[in-house]
């Protein structure tokens, strides 16, 4: 056999002692699916196409693989689509994040076990797009990001409609009785009206924006609507990317590296972007050895601007952001605080980038680092003996007059327990009063969902209170808002103090020292730990993924990672 034949198709072969076999027989089933020899000769592009009928986000992906293929072999090169699973999240239970690892190791294995030179890797909804770059990163074979891109906004009356801010910002109306049953079941068949990602700066939106940064998709391409020809062409052109890469290799981890992974960060920051960006870019960067602390988070953060004005933290929507200049106008006004040495796919340096025309920038939704919305980043870890390794507050999306402040601490043990009593009118709470929810957490039944945006008692609610504190093991959605401390760790299922809370406490918090303590003296604190029981099905009486799951999933100051998917010698 011809080393040319070597290539693609022979690639990763397992070698029982008679190779050309081995050859020979996978070109006759290759040939059983119409390919001729001469086509099997070309640098193969494997397309990971994660399209579901379960994923309405990725409802285009039929349209957009066709356009990945053209680009693929426009560039000499032979597309291979195949599937893995898809994660669309609303439509998962109990939360989307249990199965993000899941994905990450189907992209990772399959991309590893076939045979192929580069890969394309479709995603879009909130888990997409940090499994695939996991398993990317995990498999370093030449890769490049797709995103779907984000909805288009849809009208309610005179009101601009978008997933999923507006689903919230009406939702809190009805419950407070300002919007009809009829007109809740009006708006909500105008909420998201077309394919795509969530139409503001939620999860989606910022891994997709970070996936760009980083340099892992092709720059400009994190912003295009799902329903813009933009969004075709850079299918295109992301095939062709990956098919050139084939004669140039550029690995994951060339790309993937402290400094992107940093200049991601400051994105992040200056996006106002969804707290779930913290766990998942942990996640993709641990799979190549890389620990950025959330200490270095809080350094990160006082020194970047939020430049972003979009939902929820501001007032506009996702192809406002296109439309504006989206990521590349964002790094050019970040540029002094940027690594410029990074690469992308195309090889490119990021410095390189930033040195050619901008184009135009619409200031109302793109502020200048000389003037921005906010003078500090979006987010901000805080610490105390209520979260020893952290926990994270998106202080962009905060009511900052509750940011100093000391209160009563209202406990809800559960998902359960919340749901039963949080409308209860003989509920014990004010205003001014510290929610917290145990046991929700990584390693709780419910697999840390976005539970963290515990509702305002109606009986508040009613009476117009917008905000309150609210604290977690939990996590947010990323098109949430409010005053919520999210990601404590270690969370109350594995017995951290978080468990050890009761209604009656006093809990401070000061975002000004990033701190969020307990106010209850050690002795009582370890005489309630002596008493501590977990709340916990053990690993040994769960089964099936459940129980690997509960059994290897890493805490959210470690991204939420298995711990067997670290690299080998970085954890045991
Ligand atoms: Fe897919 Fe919001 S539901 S991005
Ligand atoms: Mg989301």
């Amino acid at each position: 056999m011809s080393d040319e034949q070597d290539r693609g198709l022979a690639r990763g072969l397992t070698n029982y002692g008679d190779r050309d076999f081995s050859v020979y027989l996978r070109n006759s089933f290759a040939a059983s699916m119409g390919y001729s020899r001469e086509v099997l000769k070309k640098p193969i592009v494997g397309i990971a196409n994660s399209f579901s009928g379960f994923n309405n986000c990725h409802r285009h992906f039929p349209e957009m693989v066709e356009h990945v293929k053209r680009g693929v072999l426009l560039a000499g090169g032979l597309p291979i689509e195949f599937p893995t699973i898809s994660l669309g999240e609303v439509f998962l239970s109990p939360t989307s994040l249990k199965f993000r690892n899941l994905m990450s190791m189907d992209t990772e294995e399959m991309v590893r076990a076939q045979p192929m030179d580069a890969v394309v890797l479709m995603g879009g909804c909130d888990k997409t797009v940090p499994a695939q770059l996991m398993g990317a990163a995990s498999a370093d074979l030449p890769a490049v990001q797709l995103i779907g891109g984000p909805m288009m906004t849809s009208r309610y009356g005179e009101e601009r409609l978008g997933a999923c801010t507006d689903c919230r910002r009406f939702w809190g109306k009805y419950r407070a009785g300002e919007v009809s049953t009829e007109q809740i079941n009006d708006i909500e068949g105008r909420l998201a009206t077309t394919t795509g990602t969530c139409a503001v700066m939620g999860t989606a939106s910022t891994m997709a924006c970070i996936a760009e940064t980083l340099g892992m998709a092709l720059p400009g391409t994190a912003a295009i609507p799902a329903v813009h020809a933009d969004r075709l062409r850079a299918a295109e052109a992301s095939g062709m990317a990956a098919a050139r890469m084939v004669q140039n290799p550029i690995r994951p981890s060339e790309i993937i590296t402290e400094k992107s992974v940093e200049n991601a960060l400051r994105v992040l920051l200056s996006l106002g972007g969804s707290t779930n960006a913290i766990i998942h870019l942990t996640a993709i960067a641990g799979r190549l050895g890389i620990r950025i602390g959330l200490d270095r988070l809080n350094q990160l953060s006082d020194e970047t601007p939020v430049l972003v004005n979009l939902k929820p933290v501001g007032s506009h929507y996702m192809e406002d952001f296109f439309f504006a200049g989206g990521v590349g106008a964002v790094l050019r006004e970040l540029k002094p605080l940027l690594h410029l040495d990074t690469i992308s796919v195309t090889g490119e340096r990021l410095g390189d980038r930033l040195e050619q025309d901008p184009g135009y920038v619409d200031r109302r939704v793109i502020a200048t680092a000389e003037e921005p919305l906010e003078p500090q980043g979006g987010l901000v870890a805080l610490f105390g003996n209520l979260a020893p390794r952290g926990a994270i507050l998106k202080r962009s999306a905060a009511d900052s007059s509750l940011f100093e402040t000391e209160g009563r601490a209202v406990v809800f043990t559960s998902l359960e327990d919340l749901a039963a009593r949080i409308d209860d009118p003989d509920l014990d709470i004010q205003a001014d009063d510290v929610m917290v929810l145990q046991n929700a957490g990584p390693r709780s039944a419910s697999g840390m969902p976005e539970a963290g945006y515990l509702p305002i008692p109606r009986k508040l609610s009613s009476k117009g209170v917008k905000d309150m504190i609210r604290i977690s093991d939990a996590r947010m959605s990323g098109t949430a808002f409010g005053t919520i401390i999210l990601h404590v760790a270690p969370e109350a299922a594995v017995g951290g103090t978080l468990a050890l809370v009761r209604t009656g406490d006093r809990i401070r918090l000061s975002v000004k020292d990033k701190r969020v303590e307990l106010l209850v003296d050690d002795a009582e604190l370890d005489r309630r730990r002596a008493e501590w029981t977990p709340d916990l099905v053990p690993p040994e009486e769960r089964r099936g993924y459940d129980r690997l799951y509960a059994s290897e999933v890493l805490q959210a100051d470690e991204g939420c990672d298995f711990a067997f998917l670290q690299p080998i010698g970085s954890k045991d």
